[in-house]
């Protein structure tokens, strides 16, 4: 048995996460604890702990370019309430993966991000495929899940994620042989995608925009 989400069509989606390497769940999380989150991101940005993302991969001052966010890291373990429905929500879909696409994953990291406006992400991917033989026992990246909190967002708003399928597996869907999908960052909407597969960008908005990320890690 698949464990209850709100989302009312989650065992289709996993199947399509598994066929197709990525897939969207609308509802996710009650609206109440969306708005908490938002509220939560705004409280921590107005007392300036939310701090400006690094890529780990370049300098300081090139990040900028490449991403426009700010974030915040999740601790389990002192966690709000709206982000003990997270971590909740969110162990019952790890077992759910675990168990439908045995993908061992043991662990999540997350954090919240909001992007002010015009702020974006440049094309990138969230785990480089590394060669097997020279890193050991270390935790990776499985899958990437983007929660997005931002209440009333227009079409006209931007700051859709843009996930490019170059896959070989689109040849067997024709929805998607276009080149990229372009997901708008609708407040309960979660969109996961394998982290070593798809690159990826944040479009640039005209109004702020926030999410909480998540990484389900597995074992190298
Ligand atoms: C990231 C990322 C996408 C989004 O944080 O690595 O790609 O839609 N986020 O916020
Ligand atoms: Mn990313």
């Amino acid at each position: 048995m698949l464990s209850q989400y709100l989302a009312q069509n989650s065992f289709e989606q996993l199947s399509k996460l598994t066929e197709h390497g990525f897939c969207v769940m609308d509802n996710f999380l009650p609206n109440a604890s969306i708005l908490a989150l938002a509220n939560e991101i705004s409280a921590l940005n107005n007392v300036a702990k939310m701090h400006e993302a690094g890529t780990g991969q370049v300098k300081v001052s090139l990040n900028k370019a490449l991403r426009g966010d700010s974030i915040y890291w999740l601790n389990e373990l002192d966690a709000s309430a709206a982000q003990l429905v997270y971590f909740k929500q969110m162990a019952l879909l790890r077992s759910d993966l675990n168990q439908h696409l045995y993908l061992g994953l043991f662990a999540l990291e997350s954090h919240l991000a909001l992007y002010p406006i015009g702020a974006g992400y440049k094309k990138h991917i969230d785990r480089f495929k590394i060669n097997h033989t020279r890193v050991t026992d270390q935790s990776v990246r499985q899958i990437s899940c983007i929660l997005y909190l931002n209440q009333g967002w227009l079409e006209d708003d931007g700051g859709e994620l843009r996930l490019y399928l170059n896959q070989d597996d689109a040849i067997n869907a024709p929805e998607l042989t276009i080149k990229h999908l372009d997901i708008a960052p609708i407040s309960g909407r979660l969109v996961m995608f394998l982290s070593d597969t798809f690159y990826h960008e944040v479009l640039p908005a005209n109004k702020a925009r926030m999410s909480l990320t998540g990484w389900f890690l597995t074992r190298q």
